[in-house]
């Protein structure tokens, strides 16, 4: 009997120390967090800096029931547990913390978070659920949280699950860059159809070679989108979709190799187009920002190959306040592309300009910007000069002389040329003609030669 007590205390003892050294371990203890980390308490929000503490537990409490801002980029949770629990707002960032998996409703401890960043980790989709993202449940039923801003970006999601966010009716900004997505499919779909208050979408740096219509229909909030670093031959024309809400369009770092007036028709209400290092595109037609009116700034910049904008791209309307051609293959910008005067910033780093009377009118049109130097035209080395007003005088010159002489132009020279020599040659041999007939007449030296006496005497 005794021997059996024992063991039965031994075994008490045994899942005793089990139970407290799991709960032990469960959380870190945060007494004297702020000597751990860096705490910041001056403000209305309480700021909380545990980066790279190597931390691989949920801190136990927070050091405050004030508003909240954490920071535990850089320590190792694996496994991301609840956190400690709160009633106020709450921002944290969870950023490069080795992230595999989180515990189911890991945000009910405290619902009114706001913002969470969990960029940077190992997620893959199965793990990102409504499961993990929801409040607390109540009449047996998962309430929603109050997630403002989520981010997860640079993990391994290639599709969301179709409710993801049946929890999270506030949910304005989501950051999915860096994943793994190659098409919206059929759940990515509807699980963005549970959005509908996005304002900003950031889709960058996947592999999208298209934007199908159904992912972002109802997204009727949308204000910026970032497609950048994608695979798009295309401005998709699904667009349209959110063309009415649309301001602020990133789409640099694409494949795209036209634009034309079909590319941002549909967006009337754009403020902002970014459409850097596009490599292939050569030439922006006619109209492509016609209907863009309230266009306010434009980035065209590393489009190395892109050395045409057609004159009549933007609208005689158009109130650009910004515009950035850098590193572009263009040699020349026309006066009438643009109301140049209402331009506030106007950037041509590293693009190879030849001097033109259109470009020194362009730069004396927008005071805040220095003339930038240009090739000089009548230089067969083409040298590097100031852009300044003579360049409207050598150019009248510089085209009569050598440039433009037109087709018609030379046709019409080359005809009258003909025409003389034939003339010439016609006149000679009739002179010959009549000398050898004079021969035989007296004062024939005394006839002086006329064509038109030359036919009568016929
Ligand atoms: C946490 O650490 C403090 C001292 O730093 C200690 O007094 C306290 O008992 C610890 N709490 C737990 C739950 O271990
Ligand atoms: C954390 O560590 C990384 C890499 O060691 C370093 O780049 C980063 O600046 C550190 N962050 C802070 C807040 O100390
Ligand atoms: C993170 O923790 C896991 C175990 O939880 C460990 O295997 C890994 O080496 C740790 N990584 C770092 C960078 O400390
Ligand atoms: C969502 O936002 C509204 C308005 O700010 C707020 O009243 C509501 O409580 C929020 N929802 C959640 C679940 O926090
Ligand atoms: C420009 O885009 C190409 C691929 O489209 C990429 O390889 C390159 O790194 C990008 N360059 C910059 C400066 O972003
Ligand atoms: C763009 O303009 C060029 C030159 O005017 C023309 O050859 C081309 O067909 C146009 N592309 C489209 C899609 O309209
Ligand atoms: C343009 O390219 C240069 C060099 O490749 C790069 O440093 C710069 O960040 C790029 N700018 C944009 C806006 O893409
Ligand atoms: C720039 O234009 C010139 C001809 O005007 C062409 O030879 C060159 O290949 C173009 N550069 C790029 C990067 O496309
Ligand atoms: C401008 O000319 C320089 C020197 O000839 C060249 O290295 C550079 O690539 C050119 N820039 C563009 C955008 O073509
Ligand atoms: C050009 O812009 C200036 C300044 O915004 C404005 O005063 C002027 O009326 C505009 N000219 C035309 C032709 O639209």
């Amino acid at each position: 009997m005794a021997s059996r007590n024992r063991s039965k205390t031994l075994f008490l003892h045994i899942l005793f120390y089990m139970a407290s050294t799991s709960a032990e371990e469960t959380y870190e203890n945060s007494t004297n967090i702020c000597q751990r980390c860096s705490c910041n308490n001056d403000a209305q929000i309480f700021e909380l800096d545990c980066s790279n503490q190597s931390l691989t537990l949920m801190l136990a409490n927070w050091p405050t029931q004030k508003p909240i801002k954490a920071t535990f980029t850089g320590n190792n949770f694996t496994k991301l547990e609840k956190l400690p629990p709160t009633q106020s707002s709450v921002e944290i960032v969870l950023s490069k913390c080795n992230i595999q998996s989180l515990d189911p409703a890991v945000f009910d401890t405290a619902p009114k978070t706001k913002l969470v960043d969990l960029s940077y980790n190992l997620l893959v989709s199965e793990e990102v659920t409504s499961d993990k993202f929801r409040g607390p449940i109540k009449d047996n039923r998962p309430q929603p949280i109050g997630i403002e801003d989520l981010n997860l970006a640079y993990n391994q999601i290639h599709s969301l699950n179709k409710d993801v966010f049946e929890f999270l009716p506030n949910l304005t900004r989501l950051n999915l860059e860096g994943n793994d997505f190659r098409v919206l499919d059929a759940h990515t779909q509807l699980a963005l159809a549970n959005v509908p208050g996005l304002t900003s979408f950031n889709l960058a740096n996947n592999e999208l070679t298209d934007l199908i219509p159904d992912a972002i229909e109802k997204l009727t909030k949308l204000v910026e989108l970032d497609l950048s670093k994608n695979d798009l031959d295309f401005v998709p024309h699904s667009l349209e979709e959110v063309g009415t809400s649309l301001q602020v369009l990133i789409v640099d770092d694409n494949p795209i190799f036209e634009m034309t007036e079909k590319t941002f028709s549909k967006l009337p209400n754009i403020v902002e187009i970014s459409a850097n290092n596009l490599t292939l595109l050569t030439r922006i037609n006619a109209s492509t920002f016609a209907s863009n009116l309230k266009l306010t700034k434009l980035s065209l910049r590393n489009n190395t190959a892109l050395r045409a904008i057609d004159p009549a791209a933007f609208s005689p309307q158009s109130t650009l306040k910004e515009l950035h051609l850098d590193n572009t293959n263009l040699t020349d910008l026309l006066v009438g592309l643009l109301n140049w005067t209402s331009l506030d910033s106007l950037t041509l780093h590293g693009t190879n300009l030849t001097c033109t009377c259109d470009l020194y009118h362009i730069f004396a049109a927008t005071p805040n910007e220095d003339p930038p130097t240009c090739a000089d035209p009548s230089s067969p080395a083409r040298h590097h000069i100031p852009l300044t007003s003579d360049v409207c005088e050598v150019k009248q010159i510089v085209r009569i002389r050598y440039q433009h002489i037109s087709i018609p132009l030379a046709g019409l020279i080359v005809t009258l040329f003909v025409a003389i020599l034939a003339a010439i040659a016609m006149a000679y041999s009739r002179y010959r003609r009549f000398v050898q007939q004079s021969r035989q007449t007296p004062f024939a030296s005394q006839v002086m030669y006329s064509p038109l006496l030359a036919a009568y005497s016929r």
